[in-house]
């Protein structure tokens, strides 16, 4: 793998949206959860991926607002909570985002899950004002199955910027994949390192030595290929510029055969308001 770290213009752009982002889940402590995003950002990330629940919205913003990139030259992502989905709710919370984050508009509002308070026509109602009032640049929904994104299209009159889900290459998403392609939205995978299984896998680890590279470049390089959006969450300068580097990184299609024909399954993020409640 070449050595040189990849600039700005390395990293691809999707209608507008890097597809390589920081992930901050779990980021909590304000303090570090601050020189993460400065740093991710001074190295050359362009997209930030919040949410409401993570508590750390402040903190974000506060690290956006410390580093030296200007705030219209970031992605920046967060995501109105399931308790949050009813219509007044989602104009209120919103706001109270875009104060804790200390912006006046962010490029992605996702619904987090279509789950407890979600009402389609109320939701997505609420997030179409926001979008007509400049405040939200995009409107996304994450953890929906092809049912309720094409319910979603169908309720909403902005565009339907993105689904995002969980993949990897343990979670490869192949209908999702097919659907977002015929329906012409972005995929934003979350957990792209399976949360750190990566590093359990013989064919990506292999792979990996082979390029002198690590699995989670590896992970990341086989959903580019794939046209896919990743989010790693990283917290400290080695594995944010670990995930950086990965733009450095070209699988052969011999490789990406080789994750592609993994059998075993991991799902990792699945809490009792996911998709087996829905069944
Ligand atoms: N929409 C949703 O419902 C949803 C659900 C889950 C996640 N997300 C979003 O997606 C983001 C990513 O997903 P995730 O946090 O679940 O998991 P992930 O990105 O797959 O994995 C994160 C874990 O991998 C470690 N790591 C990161 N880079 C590494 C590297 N280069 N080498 C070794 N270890 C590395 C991190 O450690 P350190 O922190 O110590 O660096 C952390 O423990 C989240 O942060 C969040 O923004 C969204």
């Amino acid at each position: 793998m070449s050595g040189d770290t990849p600039t700005v213009d390395d990293c691809p752009v999707s209608n507008d949206m890097p597809m390589l982002g920081l992930g901050t889940w779990e980021n909590a402590d304000p303090a570090t959860c601050q020189e993460s995003v400065a740093t991710a950002l001074e190295m050359g990330y362009r997209h930030v991926d919040t949410a409401q629940a993570y508590g750390n919205e402040q903190a974000v913003g506060k690290g956006i607002a410390a580093a030296d990139v200007d705030r219209e030259d970031v992605f920046l992502a967060t995501k109105v909570w399931i308790d949050n989905l009813a219509y007044d709710d989602v104009i209120e919370t919103t706001e109270t985002s875009l104060q804790r984050l200390g912006v006046d508009s962010v490029d992605l509002m996702y619904v987090h899950w279509p789950s407890r308070t979600y009402d389609p026509e109320a939701t997505l109602g609420a997030l179409d004002e926001l979008y007509d009032q400049g405040k939200i640049h995009n409107v996304g929904v994450s953890n929906f199955e092809p049912h309720h994104v094409e319910e979603a299209m169908e309720v909403l009159d902005a565009p339907l910027f993105a689904n995002q889900v969980e993949i990897h290459p343990f979670l490869p998403q192949a209908e999702l994949r097919e659907h977002a392609a015929e329906h012409d939205y972005e995929l934003v995978a979350y957990s792209p390192l399976a949360r750190g299984a990566v590093f359990d896998s013989d064919v990506l680890t292999d792979i990996a030595d082979d390029h002198d590279a690590s699995a989670a470049q590896v992970s990341l390089a086989w959903l580019r290929d794939k046209g896919v959006t990743t989010i790693p969450k990283a917290t400290g300068r080695d594995h944010i510029a670990d995930n950086w580097d990965s733009l450095n990184l070209e699988l052969s299609d011999a490789e990406i055969e080789r994750i592609d024909a993994i059998e075993h399954r991991d799902r990792k993020v699945d809490p009792d308001f996911g998709p087996d409640a829905w069944d």
